[in-house]
């Protein structure tokens, strides 16, 4: 690892560059070099790149929200790159959230076998989490991001700049993945979330740079260990599913309307935190100051859904799972998780009724 504005990590094969109101000028300056650049945009922040004179850049812009995670969409998008004659040498770029980061990434590694791409992560979601790690996908009706590769992107670029359009629910979401990485690695970094959440949300420069590079570190850090998912332990690239296994059944749920990503991983991150209180992993206390943290910050951390044998259905066709047993990425205090094995469904759905 490298100074704090450029993160290149050798083994994974990529680089991270955090620089403010450069991403007109990185598409550009790879446009140099490239015989044709594919811009894959998301609608909302198309307006903010000045790219249209370049010749060598087809734009391509697209609606994005998690619908846009669809088999459909994979077949739009990689057909008209073929149709506009991508070839082995063509770059594809991707500026959005992260659903747009999921579909392009997939998009990416199987059009002609997989072409170089980059990512230029558009929302506080995207910046802290969904752009590093080489993670794509798109859903299923079966569930969440269960077709997927996993396939790096030569370079993320975060420009926080781009993020003052960004609505506050948006924000909101991006900051519950970054209060996880808090919670499953680092307990000073929470008690400094604690303290600086309000500016954080309030997109206050310096505090969401700190933020930012911190989460992006707990983030990498897993990542190296386990690049794909293998490990069944404290190491495992699955602690960052914490909150994910409710929150993705959640999601899924209610085909991805009633609340976005951050908000169904907050309630799903509650939820197993309660979890972990009732294995006798996390004491009362400390589940407590999460709770009052969350409730600070406005995140939400309760849906009737939960009560609902219909969820179980839904948690165990999470990827974490073998044979019918539920597999948690959990906390056991804050800052510190485990992997909870082979937790058996009814167990779940007793402790579901409880909380
Ligand atoms: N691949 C991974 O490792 C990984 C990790 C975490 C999350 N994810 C995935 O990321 C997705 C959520 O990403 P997200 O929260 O970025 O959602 P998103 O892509 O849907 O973006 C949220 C909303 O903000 C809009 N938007 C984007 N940038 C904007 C900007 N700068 N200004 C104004 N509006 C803007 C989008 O159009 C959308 O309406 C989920 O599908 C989740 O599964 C993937
Ligand atoms: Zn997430």
């Amino acid at each position: 690892m490298q100074n704090k504005s450029f993160i290149k990590d050798k083994k994974l094969n990529t680089s991270i560059l955090i620089k403010n109101n450069y991403a007109s000028h990185f598409i550009k300056n790879i446009s140099k070099k490239k015989e044709k650049v594919f811009c894959v945009v998301d609608s909302k922040v198309k307006k903010y790149l000045n790219l249209n004179k370049e010749k060598n850049i087809k734009i391509i812009s697209i609606q994005c929200g998690e619908k846009v995670k669809t088999l459909a969409s994979y077949k739009y998008l990689a057909e008209k790159l073929i149709k506009n004659n991508i070839n082995r040498k063509s770059t594809i770029i991707a500026i959005g959230g992260g659903t747009l980061g999921d579909l392009v990434g997939f998009v990416a590694s199987t059009v002609l076998r997989g072409l170089e791409f980059y990512l230029i992560p558009s929302t506080l979601l995207s910046q802290v989490d969904s752009s590093i790690g080489g993670k794509n996908g798109i859903n299923t009706i079966y569930g969440k991001n269960l077709l997927g590769t996993f396939y790096q992107p030569k370079k993320v670029l975060i420009d926080i700049s781009i993020l003052k359009s960004l609505p506050q629910k948006e924000i909101r979401a991006g900051y519950a993945e970054i209060i996880k990485h808090a919670l499953i690695n680092d307990y000073s970094f929470f008690c400094w979330l604690e303290k600086n959440s309000n500016k954080l949300i309030d997109l206050n420069k310096s505090i969401l740079e700190k933020a930012i590079y911190k989460s992006i570190m707990i983030k990498i850090f897993y990542v190296r260990k386990d690049e794909k998912e293998i490990l069944m332990s404290k190491n495992s690239r699955a602690m960052l599913n914490f909150g994910h296994t409710i929150g993705h059944a959640i999601e899924s749920h209610y085909n991805y309307k009633k609340f976005n990503h951050g908000e169904a991983i907050s309630i799903g991150m509650i939820t197993e935190a309660k979890i972990s209180n009732n294995l006798g992993l996390l004491s009362s206390k400390e589940l407590e100051r999460i709770i009052i943290h969350f409730k600070n910050c406005r995140l939400k951390i309760y849906d009737k859904i939960l009560k609902d044998k219909l969820l179980i259905k839904k948690i165990t066709k999470d990827k974490k799972n073998f044979f019918n047993n539920i597999n948690f990425s959990l906390i056991d205090k804050i800052g510190s998780s485990i992997f909870y094995k082979k937790l058996d469904k009814n167990k779940v759905y007793k402790i579901l009724q409880n909380i």
